[in-house]
């Protein structure tokens, strides 16, 4: 398996850096699809073979629940797969889906930024799990949402003239998204950390997610965020099923 290798790769590459623990750092995602991949690993050979005490946990986005709530993107993964290999609480860092939303992004924005240890340079994760929503979707980076504003805020490489760029000092890593569509406001890292990840892979499975996904290969946009997925240096991945490549999929 891809993740297998990946890991090996990653991890290798790291522990050769003088002082710097060898460690893969994954953003997990959340929703239905990328469950039964965490399962998986939990079973061999990936149970025995994966370096468990070199994995660092993070999520793209989380529901403003309590990590009990049946919605927890952490729930979710903690009982599909943390909860089942050797992985150590300091290993594992979510995002507190409990607190009001402005701060518990601010302070998921300030774990990252401990984390990856610098003020000036975008997080670099070793791989990024994403899923796609039917409306194109992708985190919790929905189109017509404010968070989207952080992708053209930084990722043309400049500021843009627009009304959110003066209400703060710089793009940010995490952002409440208030999302009208589902009357929530969900906690989610912005577009232009996802872009800065080594690996991208997204985990789509379904017939009724063939015409998104035939959408978000297309020109990038905004109406279909998933599209303005196009990390800057790393390797993106669509890990798709047979419905969801439609007729061409023979
Ligand atoms: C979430 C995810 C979201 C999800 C898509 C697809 O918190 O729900 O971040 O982006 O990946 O909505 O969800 P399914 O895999 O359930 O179709």
């Amino acid at each position: 398996m891809d993740f297998l290798a990946l890991i090996q790769s990653q991890v290798s590459a790291s522990g050769t850096i003088p002082g710097w623990p060898s460690r893969f750092r994954i953003a997990l995602s959340g929703g239905a699809t990328p469950k039964l991949f965490y399962q998986r690993l939990t079973q061999s050979p990936y149970r025995e073979q994966i370096p468990w005490d070199k994995l660092w946990f993070f999520w793209g986005d989380e529901r403003t629940v309590p990590k009990e709530h049946p919605d927890s993107n952490f729930g979710m993964a903690d009982s599909a797969l943390l909860s089942k290999v050797p992985v150590r609480s300091g290993q594992v860092f979510r995002i507190r889906g409990e607190e009001a939303p402005p701060q518990s992004a601010r302070e998921y924005e300030a774990i990252l930024r401990n984390h990856f240890g610098s003020r000036d340079e975008w997080p670099a994760f070793d791989l990024i799990l994403l899923g796609l929503g039917a409306d194109g979707h992708t985190a919790s980076l929905f189109t017509g949402s404010p968070a989207l504003q952080e992708y053209g805020i930084s990722s043309l490489g400049r500021r843009k003239e627009d009304r959110m760029a003066e209400a703060y000092p710089a793009p940010r890593w995490v952002v409440h998204n208030v999302v009208r569509a589902l009357q929530t406001v969900r906690i989610t890292m912005t577009m232009p950390v996802i872009n800065q990840s080594k690996n991208v892979w997204f985990m789509v499975t379904g017939l009724k997610k063939a015409a998104v996904f035939a959408r978000a290969q297309e020109k990038a946009g905004y109406d279909c965020p998933a599209s303005l997925v196009r990390p800057l240096q790393g390797d993106l991945r669509w890990y798709v099923d047979k419905a969801v490549l439609g007729n061409s999929a023979g």
